[in-house]
C-alpha cells in the first residue's frame, strides 16, 4: 500500500507541533519534575531492560510517537513481515529471519512450503555436525581432530558469526579455535593461515550468493593452500559450505553432502540465526546455539504481542526517530559496556545502514525526512578514553545506547562494579552536564583565583542534556544475546515503516561492486587507465607502476 509522505500525516504534523514546544527542555528540569520518571520510562522483555528516561520527551511524546508508528501502520506491516508476506518489494521476497528461531513444530507456509519444518531439518543437520566436530569424531585427512575453524564470508556472512563467537566467548569449546576472513586484502587471509595447520583446520564457504568476490577469492586461496600439502579428495573433511546457491557450491567442489543450505527470504545482515550461524554452533555448541534462537524467538513474541506503549522494539525505534527527526542527531553511538561485545557495534552497523540508509520510499518517492543515522562505537570504558571528549563537549548531540550486563561472566574480584560505575555515571553525566555555576563553585572551593576561574570555567562547563538509552541483561548468555540482536533488528524494520524504505534490499552496494571490476581489469590488464577523471586514472596509473618494480 503506498503511504502518504511522512510529513503531510497528521501525527507527524501533531509531533511537529508539540516538538517546538518541548525544543528546550531540559533532562535535569524533567527528572526534577517527576520523581516517577524512571519507572514510567523503562520497559522489560524477553530478559532485557530499556531505560529510556534520559531522553528529551516525556509520556506525552511517546504518545505522540505511537500515534504516528500507528498511523504508518508498524502493527499490520509487522503481522504481514512475520506471516511471510513479500515486503521485500524490489527483491521480491518474503523477510522471515524471525523464522529461523520459531520452535519446532510450529508451521509456516511459505510458498506452499513449510518452511518451519525446513529450518528445524538444516538445524538437526547442524546438530549432527557440530557434534562430530566438536567431539573430535570428525578427523582430518590425517586422522587427527579438528582444532582451527576458518569462516571465510563477508557482511552478514561475517559480521554476524564473528560478532556472536566473541560475544560468547566464555560458552566456547576449548580445543575450537575461531577465526573469520572476510576482506579480499590478502593480509587478513595471510593472517589468519599463517595460525593453522591443513590437517586440522576446517573451512566454511558462507555465502548466501556463493557469487561474492572477496568470497570467492578468500575461498579459492584456501582451496590452494589446502592442496598445497592435501589431495582433492581430502577437501571434503575441510571445506564445508553455507549458501543459498548448491549449482556454485558444487562447481566450486564442495560436496553437496557437506552444504547447508538457507533461503531467499533470509537477508544477508539478517542471517546469523540461518547456517550462516554454523560457526556459532561450533564454537559454544548446538545446545548454547538453540539457547541464542530461543531469546531471539521470545523478543520476536514480545514484539509480535506486546501493546505498543511496552514494546521495546518499538519504543526504541520510535526514540531513535525522535532523536533523529527533531534534535537532529545524524548518528547514534553504540557503547557496550562490555568487552565481549566489541563487534556489536560494528555488526549494528551494517543492520542499520544497509536496511535503511535510503533515500527513496517503497513506492519510489524521496523520503522527505532525514533516515538512518550514522551508526558507530565502541566499548566503555574503551570510548571514555578516545572520543566521549566531542560526545560531553562537541557541538553536535549524539545520542548513545549504553549496553551492559548486571552481573560479569568472569569471576576477576573488583573489575564489574568499576565496569557499571563508569556506565552509569557516564549516562548521568551525559544527562546533567555541570554548570558553568557549578564549575565556578567548584574552583572557588579548591581556592582558585577569581582570574583563574573566569579563564578555566568554560572550558570546565558541560552542556549536558544529551540524551541516552541504557539497556540492561542481567548476564550476557546465549539468551540474552539473542534477544538483544532481536532487539536491534525490529527496531531497525520499525523506522523502516515510519519512514517507508525498503529495510531489505541494498542497491547502493552493487555499484561498487561493479565498478571495482571494471578497474580491476585496468590494474590487471593492457588497458589504458584513461577514461576516468583524472585523480582515478593518476592512482591506477601509479598501483600499476608499484607492481612492476
Ligand atoms: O554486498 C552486500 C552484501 O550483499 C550484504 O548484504 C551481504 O551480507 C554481503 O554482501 C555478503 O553476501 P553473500 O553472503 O551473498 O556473500
Amino acid at each position: 500500500m503506498r503511504q502518504p509522505a511522512l510529513t503531510s500525516t497528521s501525527s507527524f504534523l501533531a509531533l511537529e507541533s508539540h516538538a517546538a514546544d518541548a525544543k528546550d527542555w531540559q533532562l535535569r528540569q524533567l527528572f526534577a519534575a517527576d520523581a516517577q520518571r524512571f519507572p514510567k520510562l523503562t520497559v522489560d522483555a524477553a530478559g532485557l531492560f530499556l531505560d529510556y528516561s534520559k531522553n528529551r520527551l516525556d509520556a506525552n511524546t511517546i504518545g505522540l510517537l505511537l500515534d504516528l508508528a500507528r498511523e504508518r501502520g508498524v502493527e499490520r506491516q509487522r503481522d504481514a513481515m512475520l506471516a511471510g508476506e513479500k515486503i521485500n518489494l524490489t527483491e521480491h521476497r518474503a523477510v522471515l529471519h524471525t523464522a529461523l528461531r520459531m520452535p519446532r513444530g510450529k508451521a509456516l507456509t511459505v510458498d506452499g512450503q513449510d518452511i518451519g519444518r525446513d529450518v528445524h531439518a538444516v538445524l538437526d543437520h547442524i546438530k549432527d555436525f557440530t557434534d562430530r566436530v566438536r567431539s573430535g569424531a570428525w578427523l582430518g585427512y590425517t586422522g587427527k581432530p579438528i582444532t582451527d575453524v576458518v569462516n571465510i564470508g563477508i557482511g552478514g556472512s561475517d559480521l554476524g558469526p564473528k560478532m556472536a563467537v566473541l560475544a560468547l566467548r566464555s560458552y566456547a569449546h576449548p580445543r575450537l579455535k575461531m577465526h573469520f576472513v572476510s576482506n579480499v586484502d590478502g593480509h587478513d587471509m595471510d593472517a589468519a593461515l599463517a595460525q593453522v595447520n591443513p590437517e586440522t583446520t576446517l573451512f566454511i564457504v558462507a555465502s548466501k550468493t556463493f557469487v561474492t568476490a572477496e568470497t570467492m577469492l578468500n575461498a579459492g586461496t584456501a582451496r590452494s593452500w589446502f592442496l598445497q600439502t592435501a589431495k582433492e579428495e581430502d577437501l571434503a573433511r575441510h571445506f564445508v559450505a553455507v549458501s543459498t546457491n548448491t549449482a556454485a557450491v558444487q562447481a566450486f567442489g564442495i560436496d553437496p553432502a557437506n552444504m547447508f543450505p538457507f533461503w531467499d527470504w533470509v537477508g544477508g545482515r539478517y542471517s546469523v540465526w540461518s547456517a550462516i550461524g554454523l560457526a556459532v554452533a561450533l564454537a559454544v555448541g548446538f545446545g548454547y546455539f538453540s539457547d541464542f534462537l530461543a531469546g531471539a524467538h521470545a523478543m520476536d513474541e514480545h514484539f509480535r504481542t506486546a501493546p505498543l506503549e511496552q514494546n521495546m522494539p518499538v519504543l526504541l525505534a520510535m526514540i531513535g526517530f525522535w532523536n533523529r527527526q527533531f534534535l537532529n542527531a545524524g548518528s547514534l553511538s553504540i557503547a557496550p559496556y562490555h568487552q565481549d561485545l566489541s563487534r556489536f557495534p560494528a555488526y549494528l552497523q551494517q543492520l542499520d545502514m544497509e536496511s535503511n540508509g535510503k533515500r527513496v520510499t517503497r513506492g519510489g518517492a524521496e523520503v522527505d525526512t532525514p533516515t538512518c543515522p550514522v551508526v558507530w562505537g565502541e566499548c566503555g570504558t574503551n570510548a571514555q578514553h578516545a572520543y566521549f571528549q566531542l560526545l560531553h563537549q562537541g557541538t553536535d548531540v549524539t545520542p548513545i545506547d549504553f549496553i551492559a550486563a548486571l552481573r560479569a561472566t568472569h569471576d576477576l574480584a573488583g573489575h564489574h562494579d568499576s565496569l557499571l560505575a563508569n556506565c552509569f555515571a557516564q549516562s548521568e553525566a551525559f544527562m546533567t552536564g555541570k554548570t558553568a555555576a557549578e564549575v565556578r563553585a567548584d574552583l572557588t572551593a579548591q581556592k582558585l583565583s577569581e582570574a583563574e576561574i573566569d579563564e578555566l570555567a568554560p572550558h570546565k562547563t558541560f552542556p549536558g542534556n544529551r540524551p541516552s538509552n541504557t539497556i540492561l541483561m542481567d548476564q550476557l548468555t546465549p539468551s540474552t544475546l539473542g534477544a538483544l540482536i532481536a532487539l536491534y533488528e525490529h527496531k531497525t524494520f520499525v523506522q523502516g515503516v515510519i519512514w517507508d524504505v525498503n529495510s531489505f534490499d541494498q542497491w547502493g552496494v552493487e555499484l561498487g561492486k561493479v565498478l571495482a571490476k571494471n578497474i580491476h581489469a585496468e590494474l590487471t590488464g593492457d588497458i589504458k587507465p584513461e577514461r576516468h577523471d583524472s585523480s582515478t586514472n593518476g592512482l591506477i596509473i601509479m598501483a600499476k607502476a608499484a607492481q612492476h618494480i
